[in-house]
């Protein structure tokens, strides 16, 4: 575990900046590691201004600093640089306060044209201080961060993807680890190659699901949500003595995708725990994981599917409605006036002549690898009608 300090550098009480880097954290505290915030724009101005070392607010800040394994700077881009609260406080470190640390850069800006104001201006800097590794950042864009008010942001994927990319090769270097192996788009997870796997939430195979959702579920919902909507669940109602299967797809021993079901009655059961890896979205693995999903509770004897996904999961509604699930909610409506929106698809079973194997404690047996596809599925005419609760629950 390491010790992590994170500066806040935006002025601004309603950041973007701030949005990105509490997305961040959340990873980081997700995988073990003990988090600091440093809110710059908290620190008294006057004695910041003056460069005044001395203010204890401000020497303890230092103090944190000298202490942390490693830090992320997150600023705003302002005239074509980092911020300027960012460069007071800068200004008043010893010379080599970021000697043995690894620091991961930030930014946002409103336009692209300032995308190497993180290499340009910002990582001369650090690298000055002393940081052991300044580590590949990242600039989003403004318009790529959808603030909520009462707390929640929504990334656009062009923002996400290369933020959780970052992020995860921050975590290899601090945990010591060798470099990802770099994936061009012609070695990237080949659907043939991937397998399909049943196993028990217990197992390690799972733990990347496990662990990411309550992240992604944190930061488009806000801290209140997602606790609830993940705790509502008992991940054992997933094994397969209590009706329950959870399906992972793996790729070269990676986990990439995943899903659950549980049993709601005889006929029943309900999606829930769909997840994509971030690093491996767009590649059709949630589609994948869905006709895991329905070939096992057609097997299982089930004769319908229902879901619910939240409002913030634009991708989830449109996997779920380009997999014939039918919507029961105004699909024209703005999805933050609805809250819930639950889906349903009927199951046909053709018969299964393979093997499964189970996912519960008491079939330990090897994982059987699932990837015929022995179900379809009836999809009903899609309906306009909204009877969603206002929650924030996610398959
Ligand atoms: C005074 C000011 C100057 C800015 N200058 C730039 C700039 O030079 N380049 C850029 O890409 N964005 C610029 N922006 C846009 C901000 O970088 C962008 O809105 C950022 O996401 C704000 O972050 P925050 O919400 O954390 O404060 C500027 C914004 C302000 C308020």
């Amino acid at each position: 575990m390491a010790t992590i300090v994170t500066i806040s550098s935006s002025p601004s009480s309603t950041s973007r900046t701030d949005a990105v880097l509490s997305h961040v954290t959340r990873r980081l505290v997700a995988r073990g590691h003990e988090i600091t915030q440093v809110v710059l724009r908290d620190l008294p101005a006057e004695p910041l201004l003056r460069g005044d070392a001395r203010d204890w607010q401000i020497a303890a800040a230092v103090q944190l600093l000298e202490s942390a394994d490693a830090v992320v700077v997150a600023t705003p881009v302002y005239k074509a640089a980092y911020a300027g609260l960012l460069k007071v406080f800068l200004d008043l470190l010893p010379q080599y306060a970021l000697r043995g640390k690894q620091v991961l850069p930030l930014a946002t800006g409103g336009t692209l044209a300032h995308v190497l104001a993180v290499d340009y201006a910002l990582r001369p800097v650090l690298t000055s201080l002393g940081a052991t590794h300044v580590a590949q950042g990242w600039f989003v864009l403004a318009d790529h961060v959808r603030l909520f008010e009462g707390g929640g942001v929504l990334f656009d994927p062009a923002a996400s993807g290369p933020l959780h990319d970052v992020t995860d090769e921050f975590l290899r270097t601090l945990d010591g680890r060798a470099p990802a192996a770099a994936r061009s788009l012609a070695q990237a997870v080949d659907p043939l190659e991937v397998k399909a796997i049943v196993v028990s939430p217990d197992d390690p195979a799972a733990a990347p699901l496990l662990t990411d959702l309550p992240v992604e579920y944190g930061t488009r919902y806000g801290g209140r949500s997602a606790n609830v909507s993940l705790t509502e669940v008992p991940s054992c109602d997933f094994e397969k003595v209590n009706g329950g299967a959870l399906v992972l797809l793996t790729d070269a021993g990676e986990t990439v995708a995943g899903g659950a079901i549980r049993r709601l009655d005889s006929e029943t059961a309900e999606i829930k725990r769909v997840w994509t890896s971030n690093r491996h979205r767009r590649r059709g693995l949630g589609r994948r994981v869905l006709v895991e999903l329905e070939r096992i509770a057609a097997d299982r004897g089930y004769r319908r599917l229902c879901l619910t996904t939240g409002p913030r999961q634009p991708e989830a509604v449109g996997l779920y409605l380009s997999t014939g699930y039918t919507p029961h909610f105004d699909l024209e409506a703005d999805p933050e006036t609805i809250g819930l929106l639950p889906f349903t698809k009927d199951l046909v079973a053709v018969p299964f002549s393979g093997h499964e194997s189970g996912s519960g404690p008491d079939a330990q047996a090897p994982r059987s690898h699932l990837s015929t596809i022995q179900v379809t599925a009836v999809a009903r005419e899609p309906h306009r009608r909204v009877d969603g609760t206002r929650s924030a629950v996610a398959s």
